[in-house]
């Protein structure tokens, strides 16, 4: 992969051509003051130096987040799985050729996404690996970073996420960007930040949330969320893509799945991957299996019609099955 170093005026021309006019404060102050936000210094592909911020390049599976950064579009999930399923999940996606990694302190296998890492043999700077520090981490954020660090064997990290609003969160977010700017960490955002914890975060940050990562699938398509972020140059990252261990039967089973599963000769779960790659979400489904794992990174060569995506918009109940 070629890269090449950016400088800084190049991000904040970048960002500033995005118009924020919804974003947090509002206007054209908005596009301003967001506009000097961005600090890191960044690394991007050569042939992809003209990228907005936020764009999806499906075919070159990666969005260029507001760092600069690119982020691959669809990785492995890492929740409710062990140390050593998760090294063993990990080595899989690398090699099927998934480059994105999703795990957290709290899910206990970040030794194991080291390991799975190490194992694959791709070199660390076609990977990126996203982690999120526990609401406990909050208090002494700085000193949590390097301890994932170390658990995951990495020097550093290319994206950090706080897992949940919690208190001492604003704290913890200024230890991230300072992280950034120490190069332990490469791109910072949230987890489950609905809209007013989002802003909350936005009016005091000095480096603007990359990402946002909340439960977005199908049945709960977060359609007003996704226009706001992007007003704010923020990436909307689902989790449940699939709906979730224990209702993933159920998203297979609505019956326009079914339907276009069979008319475009694939199962169900890639037409739900790539209903969310259409619809500009990022997508990490977590696997034990090295089928569905493969066959999870099996939807580029293929795509959804307009109205096939609103057929499958039309599935949407505003129901949520995380549980917060
Ligand atoms: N930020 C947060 O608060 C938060 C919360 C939850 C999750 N997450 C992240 O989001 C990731 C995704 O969520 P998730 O793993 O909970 O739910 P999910 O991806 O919606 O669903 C996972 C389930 O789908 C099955 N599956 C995966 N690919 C399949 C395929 N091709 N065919 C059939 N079944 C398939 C898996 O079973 P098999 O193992 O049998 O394939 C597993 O039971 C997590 O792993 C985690 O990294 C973040």
């Amino acid at each position: 992969m070629k890269l090449l170093k950016i400088s800084k005026f190049i991000g904040l021309v970048a960002i500033s051509m995005l118009g924020l006019a919804g974003c947090g404060l509002g206007g054209e102050s908005a596009a301003k003051e967001n506009a000097t936000k961005v600090s890191a210094p960044a690394q991007v592909h050569e042939d992809a130096k003209d990228v907005q911020i936020g764009q999806f390049d499906i075919d070159h599976d990666r969005v260029r987040l507001n760092s600069g950064y690119d982020m691959p579009l669809v990785g492995i999930g890492t929740w409710a799985i062990s140390d050593s399923e998760a090294e063993e999940s990990v080595y899989t996606a690398l090699a099927s050729g998934m480059r994105l990694i999703d795990t957290a302190v709290v899910y206990g296998n970040e030794r194991g996404v080291g390991r799975g890492i190490k194992r694959s043999g791709v070199p660390r700077e076609e990977i990126f690996i996203t982690t999120k520090l526990w609401t406990p981490d909050y208090e002494d954020a700085e000193h949590s970073i390097d301890r994932c660090l170390e658990r995951l064997g990495t020097t550093y990290i290319d994206l950090l996420l706080l897992h949940y609003p919690a208190a001492n969160d604003e704290k913890a977010y200024q230890a991230m960007e300072r992280v950034v700017k120490a190069g332990k960490v490469r791109s910072i955002g949230l987890s489950n930040f609905f809209r007013e914890d989002f802003d909350r975060i936005l009016k005091m940050a000095e480096i603007p949330p990359a990402v946002d990562q909340m439960e977005t699938h199908l049945h709960h398509q977060n359609v007003e969320l996704k226009k706001y972020l992007d007003s704010c140059g923020t990436v909307l990252e689902s989790w449940f893509p699939l709906g979730g261990r224990g209702q993933t039967e159920m998203m297979f089973n609505e019956p326009v799945v079914q339907k276009l599963a069979k008319e475009h000769g694939k199962s169900p779960a890639q037409i739900i991957l790539r209903w969310h790659l259409q619809a500009g979400h990022v997508v990490m489904p977590g696997s034990t299996n090295a089928a569905h794992i493969k066959e999870n990174y099996e939807i580029f060569d293929f795509s959804l019609t307009e109205d096939e995506m609103q057929e499958l918009s039309r599935l949407e109940r505003n129901a949520l099955y995380g549980g917060y």
